[in-house]
């Protein structure tokens, strides 16, 4: 093998106002497959990663919930690490922008760029508004849209013809934030010069990603390149630019930035500059022109090492189609998570990504399909049906391979340099063809040896054909290492080893004893993907905004998941007649506190403000469903208010809280003060 590389690798940081979703997983799994196959190549390779946590959309969203931007973007980096780390993605560090090396980092990158020339000031017109005291960014603006009319657009773009402008272009343009009429001002903002740079980049793109990627950036070339605006006006969520009072950095500048300051806080900053270190980025389509064209401008001008590589890939779309939230296909990585096994979106992500740019389909049928005929069918059944056998009735011990034996360990060994080109390359799903290749041929070998006849007769023959099976699946978990880390750990400790790395595959293991089998891989059954579909369903009427939603309306959402196991529906009661619907007196009821009980596991204490009728204490056995009752408090809830109260052990309840089930499974039973779990409290 070749020397020792020194690699540092990122993704793109994903924005700290929203929730990893399974469309930024395509990102993070490939990345992570990637790393991975380096380190296990023995190569020193580091993998940064960070929140992108400044700009107008976080202080949107901080201001919405009523906490201040720094609470969100701590939240936010908790739940997003928490989410890497259950989909097995393992980061070398991952940091925030809104750190201190990230703020000298700017500040300095920023400095060498105004001393190089490239950093000019101009004037230009935005909407202020003189209520607020401030211009306002494009998304804190709503008006008519200039080309097609559509009322109620943002400053930035129609969302009903998809027309990009300037917010000054708006017909009758009201301020988000107070409604007040903004007039038209003068600004100044800084500029980012790239027309210096024109030669540079445009040598340098074609070399630093692939074709197609080039050459649509490229087409920008035959005019002189525009400058970039990198400065906003106060109040923004960033950092102030030193020397230009009021102006903050734009949140594209040092969200790249915060790569270098991610390994710099890893203590590794020498990597950056190292001649010696290879830098790549993993980036989606959709944000190229940031690090194809500003980023490596910046880092020249500044006198920064470029990236060597900056690797591209597509979107993810679900059953061929955008993903969406009324469909339930915008899926969130807690909501899969409460669903199905990690294990699964790993190994299908990475048997449909080549490393081309093109769109990756997830088909939910073929998914579970895949998943079940490959990886537990295929793959893991040679584990499992040897390693039983193994255990079972030959006091699990491994013996000796014969020639018939070794050729199938040969034949997978043989594969070595062309998985590790696939890997190197990223086209993951031609390791996984290699892989299925060598696990039908050890399938074939078990069958025509008819272990299962033999092992009644001929203890030492069946042996033999175990111990090749299982060696041939051994060198096929190490090549799945990468795609499958945990799963790979627990095969290590099937053959009592303690590390496996690319040099592993040069063993064999015989005359030896296996380890006890542990459970690998299980199938998972459609029922799974219909349960985590109907808990990231967006009901018609509720905000659309998934990623964007209130404190409150994220643990309904939770609720909804834990509750979409399936679940016993409770049968019906008997028939009633209307007259007896009608002694049912509904009223609406504010929740003024909502409390743990105290010994009970699933009592909440509710005291309703229910107007005129004053105030009503109910308690409700719902509390697996509201993890966290405070949001609960200011929501409206129905109540009924005629219900005979009841003594509890823990007081007395004065009616009964009603609450809906979700769809896609039976609706709860409601009962005076103990509403089925699993509810969504009707508001
Ligand atoms: N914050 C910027 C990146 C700054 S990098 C200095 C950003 N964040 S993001 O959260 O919107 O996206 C993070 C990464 O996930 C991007 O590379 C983006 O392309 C990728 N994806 C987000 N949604 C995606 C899909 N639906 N499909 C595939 N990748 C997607 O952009
Ligand atoms: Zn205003």
């Amino acid at each position: 093998m070749a020397e020792k590389r020194k690699i540092v690798v990122t993704s793109a940081l994903p924005y700290a106002n929203g929730d990893i979703h399974l469309g930024h997983l395509v990102e993070y799994i490939q990345t992570d497959f990637w790393v991975r196959f380096q380190k296990l190549r023995g190569h020193e390779c580091v993998y940064v990663c960070a929140d992108d946590t400044h700009g107008t959309p976080v202080m949107i969203r901080a201001r919405k919930e009523g906490i201040t931007p720094e609470e969100l973007i701590a939240r936010s980096h908790a739940e997003h690490l928490k989410d890497f780390g259950d989909f097995q993605i393992e980061f070398d560090n991952y940091y925030t922008t809104n750190s201190p090396e990230n703020k000298e980092l700017s500040e300095r990158i920023f400095a060498a760029m105004e001393a190089s020339g490239a950093v000019t000031k101009r004037s230009s017109p935005q909407l202020y508004c003189e209520h607020c005291h401030m211009f306002l960014p494009d998304r804190f603006v709503k008006g008519v849209c200039p080309k097609c009319g559509a009322p109620n657009q943002y400053g930035d773009s129609c969302d009903s013809c998809g027309a990009t402008y300037g917010a000054e272009e708006l017909g009758s343009p009201v301020c988000t934030t107070c409604g007040a009429t903004p007039v038209v001002r003068d600004t100044e903002h800084l500029y980012f010069e790239l027309e210096p740079q024109h030669d540079y980049l445009e040598k340098w793109i074609p070399g630093h990603t692939t074709s197609d990627v080039s050459n649509k950036l490229l087409e920008w070339f035959k005019e002189p390149l525009r400058g970039w605006c990198i400065s906003r006006d106060a109040p923004y969520f960033g950092f102030e630019i030193p020397g230009h009072p009021g102006k903050f950095f734009y949140v594209w500048v040092d969200a790249p930035i915060g790569y270098i300051a991610s390994l710099k806080n890893l203590g590794r900053f020498d990597m950056w500059n190292d001649p010696e270190a290879e830098l790549y980025h993993f980036i989606g389509k959709d944000i190229i022109r940031f690090h194809c064209l500003f980023w490596p401008g910046m880092l020249h001008a500044a006198g920064f090492k470029t990236p060597n590589k900056v690797f591209v890939h597509g979107f993810l779309t679900v059953n061929g189609e955008k993903m969406s939230k009324s469909k339930g296909t915008f899926v969130n990585a807690r909501t899969y998570l409460n669903n199905l096994p990690p294990e699964a979106l790993r190994y299908y992500y990475a048997a449909k990504l080549g490393g081309t740019t093109d769109d990756m389909d997830l088909n939910l049928a073929d998914f579970v399909q895949r998943v079940n005929s490959d990886l537990v069918g295929k793959i893991t059944n040679i584990a499992s049906r040897g390693g039983q056998m193994l255990q079972k009735r030959l006091e699990g011990r491994l013996g000796r391979l014969d020639g018939e034996g070794r050729a199938l360990v040969e034949k997978c060994r043989a594969a070595a340099d062309t998985i590790a080109k696939h890997y190197e390359d990223r086209r993951f799903n031609q390791v996984v063809v290699e892989v299925c290749r060598l696990a039908d041929a050890a399938n074939e070998y078990f069958d025509r040896r008819e272990p299962w006849k033999t092992v009644k007769t001929d203890a030492e023959t069946t042996r033999t054909t175990l111990t090749a099976a299982l060696n041939a699946f051994r060198m096929i978990a190490i090549y799945l290492k990468p795609i499958l880390p945990v799963y790979a750990e627990k095969a290590m400790k099937l053959f009592g080893e303690t590390e496996w790395t690319w040099a592993s595959l040069d063993s064999t293991r015989e005359d030896c004893a296996l380890g006890a089998y542990e459970y690998l891989a299980s199938r998972i059954e459609p029922a799974q993907v219909d349960a985590m579909i109907a808990a990231a369903k967006v009901k018609p009427g509720e905000s659309g905004e998934v990623s964007h939603e209130s404190r409150a309306s994220k643990n309904k959402a939770r609720a909804g998941e834990a509750a979409a196991k399936p679940a016993e529906c409770s049968p019906l009661k008997a028939e009633i007649a209307f007259p007896d619907f009608e002694k049912l007196d509904l009223r609406v009821g504010v929740v003024e506190s909502c409390e743990i009980v105290p010994k009970s596991s699933k009592l909440l204490k509710f005291v309703l403000d229910a107007g005129a009728l004053g105030k009503r204490t109910i308690f409700s056995g719902i509390r697996g469903a509201y993890p966290d009752p405070a949001a609960l408090v200011g929501q409206e809830v129905v109540f009924v208010a005629n219900l005979a109260p009841r003594k509890m052990s823990v007081g007395v309840s004065e009616g009964m809280i009603l609450f809906a089930g979700e769809p896609g499974k039976c609706g709860g039973v409601v009962s005076p003060g103990s509403a089925a779990g699993g509810g969504t409290a009707v508001t």
